[in-house]
């Protein structure tokens, strides 16, 4: 339903081709109907060769008085690994307590029909994410790395509980994906979070599965997946494969959520900032158009998200630009 009052949207463009496909996301979610106030900011590996920022206390603090925040994507061959995402991405993640990562999957056989419907509920501000660890003798034949899983009981419920209440909207199926056999401590704290939320739903039928046998399931039969939750790193690999599956990593989209609304969720495509392809307008907006919807879900215009949804299944082709017209004309029309 429209509101009176706009939303207020923070936009972190980013590298490469996230503020091209950023874009084309405003332009549908203006051509929805739906009122957005937006402001830009110019965070990102471009911005931190510029002038040394990543992201500062006070930038954050700004970040914090908004609706939402729809990033693109960040992260450039010229800084080095970890910079950019560790002192960006993962701390507006672990700051904002986005401790929900939401990635819908939907797979349609060439003649249109739905193949399989799930979504990972990802654990976002735990596990070996968080940067646990060190190194010891570095450059030295003796040379020490450990980089330990850090996994709170109360991490794990309360995304094993939001994953039951998607389950509980759905088809009411929930998956823990884990490797129990192997990672015995973590495996085991979240098997028994899982069990005790599992208490409280006890309509919601339940399914375990190793993170490897589930790589397997993703290709041959992601047909028995309704909702899956799993841990920050396992949830990470499982949506690229995720992606792979349901039409490609161009369409993949996600929600990281703070459920509790203590603060601004972010909303970003599942891809990265392809520098290779950037400034050719090749890009797919539809990563980035399908977040925002996901966003305007979580603002409560489920009715404008789900125009954009349907808008998106139907062909397209074209420049970025040209895709996001397309789309867009379709949810004004
Ligand atoms: C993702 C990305 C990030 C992650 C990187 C860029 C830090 O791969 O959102 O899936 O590992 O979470
Ligand atoms: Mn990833």
């Amino acid at each position: 339903m429209a509101t009176t009052t706009a939303h207020r949207i923070a936009v972190i463009g980013g590298d490469g081709i996230g503020p091209e496909v950023t874009a084309e996301a405003l332009k549908v979610v203006r051509a929805a109907g739906v009122g957005i106030e937006t402001v830009d900011f110019d965070l990102g590996g471009a911005r931190y060769l510029r002038d040394g920022e990543i992201l500062s206390d006070d930038t954050l603090n700004q970040l914090r008085a908004f609706d939402a925040i729809l990033l693109g994507a960040v992260g450039i061959p010229e800084v080095a690994p970890g910079v950019i995402e560790r002192g960006l991405l993962l701390k507006l993640r672990f700051e904002l307590d986005l401790y929900v990562n939401q990635r819908p999957f939907i797979g349609t056989a060439p003649g249109g029909t739905k193949q399989h419907d799930f979504v990972v509920i990802r654990e976002n501000t735990e596990g070996p994410y968080v940067g646990e660890g060190g190194v010891l003798r570095k450059g030295t034949p003796n040379e020490v790395a450990t980089q330990g899983s850090v996994n709170t009981r109360m991490g794990a419920e309360r995304a094993c509980r939001y994953a039951f209440e998607m389950a509980m909207g759905r088809r009411k199926h929930l998956t823990l994906v884990h490797k129990t056999n192997v990672l015995t401590f973590a495996g085991d704290l979240w098997q028994r979070a899982f069990n005790a939320v599992a208490a409280d739903y006890p309509s919601v039928a339940t399914a375990y599965n190793h993170v490897d046998a589930a790589c397997i399931y993703f290709v041959q039969d992601p047909h028995r997946y309704d909702v899956i939750v799993t841990d920050n790193l396992f949830g990470d690999i499982l949506t690229d494969l995720g992606g792979a599956v349901s039409g490609g990593i161009g369409i993949a989209s996600s929600a990281n959520l703070n459920p509790a609304r203590t603060g601004p969720s972010m909303f970003e495509p599942v891809h990265g900032s392809a520098p290779d392809i950037v400034g050719t307008a090749t890009a797919n907006p539809i990563a980035a158009i399908l977040s925002a919807a996901l966003m305007l879900d979580f603002l409560d215009e489920g009715v404008a998200a789900d125009r954009i949804r349907a808008a998106c299944a139907e062909p397209v082709s074209g420049s970025t630009s040209e895709i996001g017209s397309q789309i867009a004309s379709r949810v004004a029309g």
